[in-house]
């Protein structure tokens, strides 16, 4: 299964691509990801992504289409992969279609996850993620059974630097100008699926299911 999660920040892109992994054994591809890996690690592409994640904004192109052409070269790609968080943009969806092609590959869906707005700042607020393994808490939604530690690995938790009210604010608008428009490309070509994004995780998880078809 060759997968994209378009989705609002906070609309649940990560949540719901750990559960994909869970089931399938397919890697999630997630830009988000891989660029705080490189911001973690100190290195120059970090530190010049930093500067565009601090403010909301995204990170130029060719940095993200470098990375992830790297990514989906690996062997643990041949089976399929989630892309989450990209593509971003129309030149990035135009790049990703021409990067598969001449790897002889083409994707089976893009799967908008639909969340109202108004969820999401609360929803992103509350985020807590693990240092050790990466799962995702809430403090409002989904909380862990001890304060600031994770239940599956005992890691402690953070709150990412751009979860940040002016931050997030600054997402959401680069979100609905740049990243919503990629709903349309998908639909024409005819490989769009949507499934609402709010209620309990597991539910929502079984129409991903569902509507993927592998349910
Ligand atoms: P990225 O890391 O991709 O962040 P994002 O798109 O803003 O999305 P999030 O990770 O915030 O949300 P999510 O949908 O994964 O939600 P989650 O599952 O965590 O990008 C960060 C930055 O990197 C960008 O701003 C940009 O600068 C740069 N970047 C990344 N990719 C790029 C690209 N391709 N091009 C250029 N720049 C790029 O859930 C959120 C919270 O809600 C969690 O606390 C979770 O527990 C909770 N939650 C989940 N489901 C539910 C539910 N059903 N009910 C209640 N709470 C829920
Ligand atoms: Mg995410
Ligand atoms: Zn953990």
């Amino acid at each position: 299964m060759k997968l994209v999660l378009l989705g609002a920040p906070g609309a649940g892109k990560g949540t719901q691509a750990k559960k994909l992994i869970e089931k399938f054994g397919i890697p999630q591809i997630s830009t988000g990801d891989l660029l705080r890996a490189a911001v973690a690690a100190g290195t120059e592409l970090g530190k010049e992504a930093k500067t565009y994640m601090d403010k909301g904004e995204l990170v130029p192109d060719s940095v993200v289409l470098g990375m992830v052409q790297e990514r989906i070269k690996q062997d643990d790609c041949k089976e399929g992969y989630i892309l989450d968080g990209f593509p971003r943009n129309t030149v990035q969806a135009e790049a990703l279609d021409k990067m598969l092609a001449e790897l002889g590959m083409s994707l089976d869906a893009a799967l908008s996850v639909e969340v109202p707005t108004e969820d999401l700042m609360k929803r992103l607020t509350g985020r807590r993620t693990c240092a050790g393994c990466n799962q995702m808490y809430n403090i409002h939604f989904q909380a862990p059974a001890e304060e600031g530690k994770c239940d599956k690995c005992s890691g402690e938790l953070f709150q990412r630097d751009d979860d940040k009210e002016e931050t997030i604010t600054k997402r959401l608008e680069v979100y609905q100008e740049q990243t919503a428009p990629l709903i349309d490309y998908y639909r024409e070509k005819g490989i769009l699926k949507s499934v609402t994004g709010t209620g309990d995780i597991d539910e929502i998880f079984q129409n991903v299911l569902q509507t993927l078809g592998v349910g």
